[in-house]
């Protein structure tokens, strides 16, 4: 290997003495601004990210729709015996229940039903759990029926409601299961259970813990506090291949998600398990509501993951109607009929909504329609909504989208390569750029500092080109940690949150989305480097038609990546650096046109021991950013940056 002064061979081998490296800030020279929507969040139920994740619900399967031969989730416990219905649904939605055989029942021999939720049912002392079901019972049925929440094995009872009044015909019921002092575990049940002999039908069994806010059918406090955290600007719903589905029948149906939750009947998601949709279109917009956030609402574009579309023209007239009537149901007023819809559903006021994307990753579209079916999208859209921004997820020619979505699943090394690549983005495009879908996929199920490493270089180049880069958001943001096995908990590696039925953390990637969404200026300042070391790196060989390339040559890499802004108001300056190398690294800083710096300044520093070093739910703060004072800082200092770090300098104006 060819080594040249300021190149390292690898990323803790022996390095050349070098010329001092060194960063340039021309502070009196702005490039671009930072846009207020450049960090922003993705979703889709993906991993149990709603269902099993935030969505507050504890029972797993509470519709018994998952599968069609059995009920998945339940389990009898007693004597009774247990079989899905279809001749006794609730509603058309809820075309069937689960139907509890206990004509055995008696006080010695209780019959009953148990869940165990999705990998557990968190239980905490003192706590209010509103449980609600739907119940009827064959003629002669007395009940009581007694419903507890319990430890796996029945053995410790932590509170129990008892019901009476059940009828032959459907009817709810409520009550609030408060527990006292039972130990926190999530090895626990929902137990429902008679010792009256009879049959008795469910639909919608339903536990809630306390939500965010106190939301009804809200979402998960500790996983919110994370994410508020990020300071999102924006939540791109929903998804992502959960978008489009499979097929036609399993899109992401937006108008069987609203009203009533047992108004809903639920689909097949693409990441092969059952969405109760109990997170539908308005629980969306009230997380957005929750966080401050704007949606940035993805439509159904007339093409799914398994290659069906809809023609552009007549056939796909349906799909634009539907687009429009998801637009004016988020944003329109309540004198329309979707407006009205979104009122009677509990929020008259509409929400703000300027962007909407259409479809997700058409790059993939065999049918080569994307093109039509967008331009059919975007003029309908513009013509009744000029304002808003009309997002492309491929490039197209016969209309000019606002932005175009740019998605990134990259090694660290290849998205080190790639932090300049909006450096040489063509300033006349008048085509943005959303990178609606983008993570170093290092580290499973959640990213190590090797990923957060990879991520902040690129976030470096993001943000240093916010002319060009509006927004972006990291994919997928959660992941259900609790079966990582086939067919378990996880469909896709390298998620940004982490998390059991218990308790949540976030991977040293999510600290450095947290670092760099909370401290930037809003104008980006030119900045210039020398003598920045290298490493060498090999592209993976790409495939076509299922061949193998040759190989790409190897290339130099940075070991060190930057930028900088400036807050327009207090003149404060935002430098920061990567060091993605196992050495720390001393660097000039060199600061022009800004007037004097104050000596003192503040750094915040995400480090790892190792690129391999990470968080995890039993670890969740190995890797946390730190804050501290530092001095002497000025328009010209030097400064060590650490081994695997994240650095944000913040630098005072004296003036
Ligand atoms: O983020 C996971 C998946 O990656 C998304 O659903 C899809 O858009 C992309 O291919």
């Amino acid at each position: 290997m060819v080594l040249t002064l300021c190149l390292f061979s690898s990323r803790t081998g022996a390095q050349p003495v070098t010329p001092e490296p060194t960063l340039h800030i021309q502070a009196n020279h702005v490039t671009a601004h930072v846009s207020p929507q450049l960090y922003g969040l993705m979703t889709e139920e993906i991993n149990y990210s709603y269902e099993g994740g935030l969505y507050g619900e504890l029972i797993r399967n509470r519709t018994f729709k998952a599968d069609p031969q059995q009920p998945t989730g339940w389990q009898v416990v007693g004597s009774g015996n247990l079989s899905l219905d279809e001749s006794n649904g609730l509603n058309a939605a809820l075309a069937l229940s689960l139907r509890l055989d206990a004509s055995g029942a008696s006080p010695s021999t209780p019959a009953g039903m148990a869940n165990t939720g999705y990998w557990g049912i968190p239980v905490r002392p003192q706590t209010t759990y509103n449980l609600s079901f739907f119940a009827k019972c064959s003629p002669g049925y007395s009940g009581p029926l007694v419903v507890r929440l319990e430890n796996a094995d029945g053995s410790t009872i932590f509170a129990q409601a008892v019901f009476t009044g059940l009828s032959t015909g459907w009817n709810q019921f409520h009550a609030q299961l408060v527990t006292q002092n039972a130990p926190v575990g999530k090895d626990n049940r929902l137990t429902l259970s008679t010792s009256s002999p009879g049959t008795i039908w469910f639909q919608q069994v339903s536990l809630f813990p306390p939500t965010y806010d106190q939301q009804p059918n809200g979402d998960r406090p500790d996983i919110m506090n994370l994410l508020a955290a990020m300071k999102p600007a924006f939540l791109r719903l929903p998804g992502g291949n959960y978008l489009e589905g499979d097929h036609f029948e399993s899109r992401f149906n937006w108008k069987n998600t609203i009203g009533r939750t047992e108004d809903r009947p639920g689909h097949e998601s693409p990441w092969g398990y059952w969405s109760t949709d109990g997170f539908g279109l308005m629980e969306y917009m009230m997380w957005c509501e929750d966080l401050h956030m704007e949606p940035l609402l993805a439509v159904f574009a007339g093409y799914t993951l398994r290659h069906e579309h809809a023609e552009p023209g007549p056939e796909l007239a349906p799909y634009v109607q539907d687009a429009l009537d998801e637009i004016q149901y988020v944003a329109g007023p309540t004198n329309t009929t979707w407006g009205a819809l979104r009122a009677r559903d509990g929020h008259p006021a509409p929400f703000p909504l300027h962007y909407i994307e259409v479809g997700n990753e058409d790059e993939f579209d065999r049918s080569g329609s994307y093109d039509g079916r967008f331009a059919q999208f975007f003029k309908a859209i513009k013509s009744t909504y000029p304002d808003l921004k009309i997002i492309a997820t491929a490039k197209v020619k016969s209309v000019t989208p606002d932005l175009l979505d740019e998605h990134y699943y990259r090694s660290e090394e290849e998205m080190e390569a790639h932090a300049h690549d909006y450096d040489r983005y063509s300033r006349e495009n008048p085509t943005k750029i959303f990178v609606g879908e983008w993570a170093t996929r290092v580290g499973s199920p959640t990213p190590n500092m090797a990923g957060a490493l990879g991520d902040a270089a690129w976030m470096t180049g993001m943000e240093r080109n916010s002319d060009i880069v509006r927004m972006s958001s990291y994919a997928p943001l959660f992941v259900n940690v609790s079966d990582l096995g086939k067919g378990g908990s996880m469909q896709w590696r390298s998620d940004l949150i982490g998390y059991d039925a218990l308790t949540s953390y976030g991977s040293p990637s999510y600290y450095a989305q947290v670092m760099f969404s909370n401290q930037h200026g809003d104008d980006v300042l030119e900045t210039s480097s020398s003598n920045i070391g290298t490493y060498l790196w090999q592209p993976k060989p790409r495939r076509r038609n299922g061949e193998e390339l040759p190989a790409p040559p190897p290339q130099q890499v940075p070991t060190l990546f930057f930028d900088a802004t400036r807050n327009a108001s207090t003149g404060d300056l935002f430098l920061k650096v990567v060091n993605r190398s196992g050495t720390d690294q001393k660097v000039r800083v060199l600061v022009d046109g800004s007037g004097p710096i104050q000596s003192t300044g503040v750094a915040t520093v995400l480090q790892g021991d190792s690129p391999d070093a990470t968080n995890s739910l039993q670890d969740p703060m190995h890797i946390v950013p730190h804050s501290s004072t530092v001095s002497d800082l000025g328009e010209n200092f030097e400064h060590s940056f650490p081994a695997y770090s994240i650095t944000i300098l913040k630098l005072a104006s004296s003036n």
